[in-house]
């Protein structure tokens, strides 16, 4: 594959320049954005065919233009069942990009559109590439194999979050869902925890376990522990971040039942704790210097007879009580006792939660736009920094005090939901907020991005793995 700028020439290589004529004076490939074309059998080179792919105008180029290129060129060899492809890395001096970003861009599509969701489908009409390899002249071995193997790290994570959430969610009750995290840790350098209901019970989880309380698949609380530990650095040097990822496989609503159009996404409601678990595994990989502990409660929101109702009031694990008003407002009430508890017990210096936590959110920003709230606004900044790089946009909401008022209840300390719905998004961080304390923490909300329910141009239907290039990439900027 070869990609072409509509107004300039940007291969100086001299074998691939030597390929341009291929497209000269065509009338139908003019090299715009998203442009295709295809010349079979060309002569003089071993390859069965030629894809040229347009990327606009040279200028406007950018790091997501050049994922998405890639990204058409190998889905497209899906389709016609090709196994392999070479695509050809323009000068990165002649769109104004530095190489490491160039690179990592082209090869992030690349990787990342090679990955299909079809285990249950008994007719595989298409399979994914057996190899993709890049074709560049400007770039110097060892820091370009490193840069691969970095990208292939983050990316086969991001791979392993959308798998997590696509699966459906009778097979991943939390019993299954843990297993299966489980299985994937224990190969890498982490320790793993499980806390199994008796001991969320001793520790008085009451929040876990009341949004727990329907599903005959019991809660859990599952801690992933990478603790870097540098030759000559004492372990007290080495910061530690905690991350906290919301893992309702299923949220029916419980007793405030959810209405039943898409009811069936909601099995994407363990997104958060899909991408705190890849996350670990590629920092475990990645080798990073920070001490990194993923806080992953699990439970399914259910209907039974011993589901929680509204008006219940529980005792968190903080000690605070909080009267249930809504049992759809599950996501914030396993996310203060999981903060809580890792707050207690690792004393983080940063703590980052991912959640796919309010619709609010998705009215707010839309399908493709996390929210992040953070009382410390230089955390939210890099936040959305890092995420204009990878293209997973985030949007810094704002936690105005006098809001806090709408979570007051009557009857316990806080109730879990507001009584009305207007600044949902805002009400549920405000609500995670009062459990927080002082900790430096930030909270995004992915309950927009972190499921598709089309194809994207490098990510089918289903979970996208958002937040593990993120987060990988705000901390290794926090680095
Ligand atoms: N899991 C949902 C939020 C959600 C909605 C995620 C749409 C993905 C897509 C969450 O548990 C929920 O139901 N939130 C309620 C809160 C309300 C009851 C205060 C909501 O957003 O309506
Ligand atoms: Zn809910
Ligand atoms: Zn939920």
């Amino acid at each position: 594959m070869i990609p072409v700028c509509e107004d300039v020439d940007i291969h100086s290589d001299p074998a691939v320049a030597g390929l341009m004529h291929f497209v000269e004076n065509i009338s139908d490939f003019k090299g715009s954005k998203e442009d295709e074309f295809i010349f079979h059998r060309p002569l003089g080179i071993q390859a069965d065919r030629i894809m040229f792919i347009g990327l606009g105008k040279s200028e406007k180029i950018d790091a997501e233009c050049l994922r998405r290129a890639t990204g058409k060129a190998v889905k497209e060899c899906i389709r016609k069942n090709i196994e392999d492809m070479v695509f050809c890395s323009p000068d990165a001096g002649k769109i104004s990009m530095n190489l490491p970003s160039m690179l990592t861009s082209l090869l992030e599509g690349a990787y990342l559109a090679n990955h299909l969701f079809d285990h249950y489908k008994q007719d595989k009409k298409n399979r994914p590439l057996k190899e993709i390899a890049v074709y560049t002249n400007n770039a110097d071995g060892q820091a370009f194999s490193d840069l691969v193997g970095r990208i292939e790290t983050v990316c086969s994570s991001t791979v392993m979050a959308r798998e997590w959430v696509s699966m459906p969610p009778n097979e991943k009750r939390p019993d299954r869902f843990v297993r299966s995290i489980h299985k994937a840790v224990e190969k890498e350098n982490i320790n793993i925890t499980l806390l199994d209901e008796q001991t969320l019970r001793k520790n008085r989880m009451g929040a876990i376990l009341a949004v727990g309380a329907g599903s005959r698949s019991r809660p859990r609380m599952l801690i992933l522990d990478h603790h870097a530990r540098k030759k000559g650095k004492k372990s007290e040097n080495i910061k530690t971040v905690v991350l906290v990822g919301k893992g309702v496989t299923f949220d029916s609503g419980g007793i405030n039942l959810k209405s039943s159009s898409g009811l069936e996404d909601m099995k994407m409601d363990m997104a958060g704790a899909a991408a705190v678990a890849a996350i670990l595994i590629a920092i475990a990989r990645l080798k990073v210097v920070y001490r990194v502990i993923g806080v992953i409660p699990v439970v399914e929101n259910m209907v039974s007879g011993d589901a929680s109702r509204p008006g219940d009031i529980i005792r968190t694990y903080s000690g605070k009580t909080v009267e249930i008003t809504n049992t759809d407002a599950e996501g914030r009430l396993i996310l203060v006792d999981a903060m809580a508890y890792a707050i207690k017990n690792y004393k983080p210096d940063l703590m980052i939660d991912l959640a796919t936590l309010t619709g609010a959110c998705v009215v707010a920003l839309g399908e493709k736009i996390a929210g992040v709230f953070s009382p410390d606004p230089a955390l939210s900044e890099a936040i959305v920094a890092a995420g204009e790089s990878t293209h997973e946009r985030c949007w810094a909401l704002p936690m105005p005090d006098d809001y806090k008022e709408m979570m007051k209840s009557d009857f316990a300390d806080m109730k879990n939901a507001a009584a009305n719905r207007w600044g949902g998004a805002i009400t549920a961080a405000l609500f995670l907020a009062d459990f927080v304390g002082t900790t430096r923490w930030a909270h995004i909300d992915i309950a927009g991005p972190a499921y598709a329910r089309k194809e994207g141009p490098y990510c089918p239907a289903g979970g996208t793995g958002f937040g593990v290039r993120l987060v990988v990439e705000t901390l290794r900027r926090l680095t």
